[in-house]
Order: structure tokens, then sequence, then C-alpha cells
């Protein structure tokens, strides 16, 4: 028998669910949240009650899959040192810029800089991606942006605008921003909008709007957050050494079938040059989920997680942030030599279009066994 609404709704933990009114967009994408998208990243008000949970106040937490830096960022703001690991190039990069401490006023004159001299700055030549996914005005402009982005102090921002306004202005449908699969160069349909829209033409209408957002966004949360130490560490976690002791491990690992996050980003590895780890990527859905592909991962999460165990104080909590539709927690959580201590259900909220519908994931909190 199916479960009733009531039912499924007793084990939910309400604390860690919120709906769209309680908890706005705005709020979800606060300050530096939003200085680029990234599909897969938790919403920090999830991470601000998991540490109000685990982790003491002025305490260390360690995320080896931190992504877009969701934990690096709220350990800043609620006064705690973390240690971010990410194997993709990009996402250190944004990782970087969301937690670096600016001096303001340096900071507004190097962007805005960059926007005074960008009309008269020349383009390098387009490499074979650029011209497959840009209209010419549009690659023009974004070759000479990341030529003036290597003349400032601050060149590190200027490459998170670039790869934002790279991702707004590829030839495609504003429908299929997420994954497009061909450059869209003719008028078309657009299910967005419900009327006929044009690829775009143009990036430096991006370049400037995003330039002044990120230069908003920085300064916002330069005014919240404390002085404590994020470290990030570019490499598979699997491997790298990870520094000094730990009060708690939070994160939320890839999961088999679902995301290529070096993918996501491919604009930003073609334009700004980055290294791609691809192949040390685990879960990566270009691997598919064959039988062969679901034991890789388990094993890779499990090496991952019985690392960051060994570098936990006495008795310290992994609390790890996953829908596990598969069921494969309970192997990897006994691979890494752990035991699973409580399992929170939590209602994830998701805004109307292609992913819309019902959807939980579950807060598993383990301890070494
Ligand atoms: C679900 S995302 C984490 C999102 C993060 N919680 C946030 O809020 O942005 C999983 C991350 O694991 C990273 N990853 C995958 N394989 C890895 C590996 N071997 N070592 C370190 N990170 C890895 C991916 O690049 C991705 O950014």
């Amino acid at each position: 028998m199916a479960a009733t609404q009531e039912s499924l709704y007793a084990e939910i933990d309400l604390d860690l669910s919120w709906s769209e009114r309680e908890l706005p967009e705005r709020e979800r994408t606060k300050h530096v949240h939003r200085l680029h998208p990234y599909l897969g990243k938790f919403i920090p008000q999830l991470v601000e009650e998991l540490f109000r949970r685990y982790v003491p106040a002025r305490g260390r937490v360690l995320d080896p899959f931190a992504g877009s830096g969701t934990t690096l960022v709220q350990a800043l703001e609620s006064g705690r040192d973390s240690v971010g690991v990410d194997i993709a190039s990009f996402n250190c990069l944004l990782m970087g810029v969301k937690t670096a401490r600016y001096d303001p006023f340096a900071l507004e004159h190097d962007l805005r800089d960059a926007l005074r001299r960008l009309p008269d700055a020349e383009p390098t030549k387009p490499s074979a991606y650029v011209r497959t996914w840009y209209a010419s005005p549009a690659a023009e402009q974004l070759l000479a942006f990341r030529g003036l982005a290597a003349d400032y102090e601050h060149a590190d921002v200027l490459r998170v605008v670039l790869a934002r306004a790279a991702r707004s202005a590829r030839l495609t449908t504003h429908f299929d921003l997420d994954f497009p699969r061909v450059p869209q160069r003719d008028p078309y349909w657009c299910h967005k909008h419900k009327r006929e829209c044009r690829p775009v033409e143009h990036a430096d209408h991006f370049l400037r709007r995003y330039t002044l957002d990120t230069l908003a966004r920085l300064k916002e949360f330069g005014r919240v957050r404390t002085r404590r130490e994020a470290m990030i560490l570019h490499g598979d976690a699997r491997e790298l050494d990870l520094p000094g002791r730990f009060d708690a491990v939070v994160t939320s690992p890839p999961y088999p079938g679902l995301i290529d996050y070096h993918e996501q980003h491919r604009y930003a590895y073609e334009l700004l040059g980055l290294d791609d780890l691809r192949e040390r990527e685990l879960g990566a859905a270009a691997r598919g989920t064959s039988r062969a592909a679901l034991a890789a991962y388990v094993e890779g999460v499990a090496a991952v997680l019985e690392r960051c165990a060994g570098m936990l104080k006495r008795g310290a909590p992994l609390a790890i942030v996953v829908n596990d539709r598969r069921g494969l927690y309970p192997e990897i959580l006994e691979r890494a030599g752990l035991r699973l201590d409580a399992r929170h259900r939590r209602h994830v909220n998701r805004r109307t279009g292609r992913r819309a519908g019902e959807y939980f994931e579950d807060v598993l909190v383990a301890r070494r066994a």
C-alpha cells in the first residue's frame, strides 16, 4: 500500500526542510552563493543548520566534495575554519573568489576599470570551441575581456565574471542552458518564454551586468564574514593529504549518473584554459550506471569517507547529504568503517520547470565504527 501523505511527512525533519515562502530564492542565493550557476549545490540554510547541530562554535569543518563552496562560505559567515577539496578546477577557482578577502576600494577600482577599457580592447584569435558556440560579436567581446582580466590584481574575479557571461552568451536556447547539445544559430520557439526567441549575439551586456553584480555580492559578503580560515585544495579527495584535525565533516558527494561536474562548466575550461581532471571525477554521468560504474563509485566514495574519518577528532560526526535512491550508502559506510547514527529525511523545495516534482534527500550522520 502506498504511504499516505501524513505518514510520509511524519518522518521528515522539518528543521531541515523549507517551503518557498519560508525561504525564498533571494535568501537561498544570498551574497556570494549566486556568483555563478552551479547544478547540484546545497542551500546555505541547510549548512547553517548542520553546523548548529554538528560543528562546535569556532570549530573546524571539512568538506571533501566542496563544489561551489557552500560549506566554506557558511563557515566563514558563522565563525568556523574550513577546508574544502574538489577535483574540478573551475569549482576551486569559484570557491577561491568567494572566500578571498578583498579591499573593497581596490576591488571596485579594478572591476570598473576593466569595464571602462572593454570597448577598445582587442580580442585574441577564437578557438574552434569559441567559433562553434558563440556569434562573432559575442566571441570578440569575451576574448577581449579575457585579455584584459590578466592585467589586474583581481584577475580571478574577472575570470569568474567571464565564465558567467560565457555561459549566458552561448548559442543555445533559453530552456537548454544547463545541457546544450548543439549550437542554436536561428530563431526558435521558446518553451520558457512562450514566444519566438533569438540566440544571443552579444556578450558585452552580460559582462557589464555580471561585473557589477559580482562587485555588489563580494562587498555584501565582506560585511558579514568573519576572518576565519577557508582553505581550498584542488585534487582527488581519495589521495590528497588533509591538514590537521577536524570537528566534523559536512558534505554532499556526487551521485552516479546525475551530473558531469566538469562538463557543466565546459565553457569555463575552454575559455580560461583550466586543468581538466574529469577522469578522476567520481560518479560522472558520462560513465553511466552499469554495475562496474556503480562499483567504482562505491569504492571511491568509501575511500574518501574513510580518509576523512581518519582526520576527525574522536567521536566527531560526518554529516553526508545524499539522495540515495540506489541504496548504495549502507555499503559505502560499511566499507569506510563508519556506523550510521541517524538519518534525517528532508523535503527539497524545487522551483517549477523541468525539474519540478516531489524530491527528498537524507542527511546521514555517521561516526567511526
Ligand atoms: C554534489 S557536488 C558538491 C556541491 C557542494 N555541496 C555545493 O554546495 O556546491 C559534488 C562535488 O564533488 C566533486 N568531486 C567528484 N569527484 C571528486 C574527487 N575524486 N575528489 C574531490 N572532489 C570530487 C565534484 O567536482 C563536485 O563539485
